[in-house]
């Protein structure tokens, strides 16, 4: 979603500010632009509709050179994506300015500005912004005073950073919602919505609280609160790699990132276990406190992080443990009947979203037995706003597609109930099985990926499909949904995921030849009652696509195609059955030719609601 870099530097900032572009690709986004203050002190600008590297093209055809300037990339939310939407926006040719986030009494303020006779050259929120600020200056206040005056009159979650031509070695930012950090080095300032791009000049970082406005004057930087007031903000130490990612041996992040999978969930378990027990401390210092006062769990979630809330609530309810899952943006608009000893679960692996965001405040605010967050950005907003952490240790994500941090976050998750488990009556022997098999997690992932060959041709048969059906049962319901998801969204095929009982309750008029229906079989419970709705498939002419242990009795026929998966305990199955889905969706997307890691009108790191 919207990145914003800017810098007060002592040299030319331009460098600075693409390379923070790059680093804020992930997010997702659709058109980028930059301010530069030049020696003349004049405001020049350059923006342009698509990546980064369009506007790296044009910036190396009519270079622009200054020390201080802004950046940012734009995810459309008021006005289509067009050059004039996207920032910075400019005001009276003297003060540009960016914005994240959402600005909801646009409407009311552009009315107001057009009777002061102001013009508008875009149809975004954000230009409202820049033309409140500027009737500010106008009344005489200083910039930073008169973004505090705009921060007041402005409803919604932003984050904003502005630079005036009559001031070339100031920045003025702040923030009301979307995170925004500030990084100094010695003699300069610079400005970032996330860290990747403070990275190149410095690990020490302070976060802005909402309603801060920091003035940026080289080395000196002042931050006050919304009344006022000078305030000092912690300063942290990213720990953070600053290499660039590398795409190495893969055609895609997305591709590098499922491969990663063993050894991310390797790395998720370093210093979690010892022996045949999970280390509650693994969860932070107050764990074992809060977990001894937790009767139920509530899990809030978006989308692939919501999934696997939907699987550990099956491991959960299985040792004893009440769990309901909701989405963040259903819950946090909802009247709840809170339950006292809730422990409240976040899963996310920007720890930004802002939806999540809301519904954890939204639950503390109804009386909680503690919270805990499940997460792979130690920097991140939701990490600060927990009483206890989980970090997934995965490293960076690039893809927008989730992954490794899906299949590590259900590793978490599966270490959770076993420490809940506990004081639920299981033995330690019921533990001491669990963890074995935990264990074996890396390696039964590496065998999941020697899949990718046979998978890579099954694919070829969705290549000209619009639609698909997902199904599976139990614990692997949820898994299904996630596959239903990943190929929908990088390979923008329409796809649901069904319970697989469910199929004769309305779906399966859906069913013909021409609707491919994959689903997964681990030899579990369920699986006689899988294999009669796949017969209630076949019957209708449906074409099934089965990842299924070889115990299963599945077998190939014309109208069947099944490709096994090495048998797994019960207890991990879940996490090893996603990879063959990811697997399935990457090359069917490959098929189509789309843009695996950045798909259409999708980001990273979701951060407006
Ligand atoms: O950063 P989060 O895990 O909180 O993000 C939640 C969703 O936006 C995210 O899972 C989204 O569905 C991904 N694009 C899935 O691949």
């Amino acid at each position: 979603m919207c990145g914003i870099v800017g810098a007060v530097r002592n040299s030319d900032a331009s460098g600075f500010l693409l390379e923070g572009l790059r680093r804020l690709e992930y997010r997702g986004y659709d058109s980028a632009g930059v301010v530069i203050i030049n020696q003349d002190g004049d405001l020049e600008r350059a923006r342009t509709v698509g990546k980064v590297a369009e506007l790296e093209h044009a910036l190396n055809q009519a270079p622009l050179m200054g020390m201080t300037g802004i950046a940012h990339t734009r995810w459309a939310t008021h006005g289509g994506v067009t050059e004039p939407n996207a920032h910075p926006h400019i005001c009276n040719g003297t003060l540009a300015l960016v914005c994240n986030g959402i600005v909801e009494n646009h409407e009311t303020l552009r009315q107001k500005q057009h009777e002061a006779g102001l013009a508008f050259t875009s149809q975004t929120d954000t230009e409202v912004v820049v033309h409140q600020v500027y009737l500010h200056l106008q009344k005489g206040l200083d910039l930073a005073d008169a973004v505090r005056a705009t921060m007041k009159e402005l409803e919604g979650s932003f984050a904003l950073a502005v630079v005036h031509a009559g001031e070339p070695d100031r920045l003025v930012a702040a923030r009301q919602g979307p995170p925004l950090l500030l990084g100094r080095t010695d003699d300069e300032s610079f400005i970032a919505s996330d860290i990747n791009a403070l990275l190149p000049v410095t690990r020490q970082y302070q976060v802005l609280e909402n309603g801060d406005v920091v003035d940026l004057r080289g080395a000196n930087c002042l931050i006050k609160d919304r009344t006022g007031v000078v305030v000092d903000r912690l300063v942290r130490t990213s720990s953070q790699s600053g290499d660039s990612a590398d795409l190495g041996e893969y055609r895609h992040f997305m591709q590098k990132e499922i491969h990663e999978q063993p050894r991310a969930v390797a790395d998720t378990l370093e210093g979690r276990l010892r022996g045949d027990q999970v280390l509650e401390d693994s969860f932070g210092r107050e764990a074992t406190r809060i977990f001894d006062a937790t009767r139920q769990v509530c899990i809030i979630a978006c989308g692939t992080s919501y999934h696997a809330g939907l699987v550990a609530r099956h491991w959960l309810e299985y040792v004893g443990v009440p769990c309901e899952v909701e989405v963040a943006s259903e819950y946090r608009y909802r009247r709840h009947a809170s339950r006292e000893g809730t422990l409240v679960v976040t899963i996310s692996q920007s720890g930004e979203t802002a939806d999540t965001l809301a519904a954890l405040e939204e639950a503390k605010r109804q009386g909680v037995a503690g919270s805990l967050v499940v997460c792979n950005v130690p920097e991140s907003s939701l990490v600060r706003e927990s009483d206890l952490a989980f970090m997934t240790h995965c490293g960076p994500e690039i893809g927008v597609a989730s992954t490794k941090t899906f299949v590590s976050a259900m590793t978490g998750l599966l270490l959770l109930a076993l420490a809940l488990s506990r004081r639920r009556g299981f033995d330690s022997g019921f533990e001491a099985h669990v963890v074995h098999q935990i264990r074996t997690l890396p390696a039964a992932l590496e065998s999941a990926l020697g899949m990718e060959t046979a998978i890579a041709n099954m694919a070829q048969a969705f290549g000209d499909k619009q639609n698909a059906l997902f199904l599976g049962r139990g614990a692997h319901f949820p898994i299904a949904m996630e596959g239903a998801l990943k190929l929908k969204e990088i390979s923008y095929i329409h796809a649901e995921a069904y319970a697989a009982g469910e199929l004769k309750h309305g779906p399966l008029a859906l069913v013909d030849e021409r609707m491919p229906v994959v689903a997964v079989a681990p030899n579990d419970l369920l699986i006689e009652k899988l294999k009669s709705n796949l017969e209630e498939v076949r019957a209708r002419g449906g074409r099934l696509y089965l990842f299924a242990d070889p115990a299963s009795g599945l077998i190939e026929s014309e109208d069947v195609q099944v490709l096994h998966v090495a048998p797994v305990d019960s207890a991990i199955a879940p996490i090893i059955y996603t990879v063959p889905l990811q697997l399935l969706s990457y090359h069917v997307a490959l098929i189509k030719g789309t843009d695996v890691d950045k798909p259409r009108n999708l980001a990273k790191s979701v951060t407006v609601e």
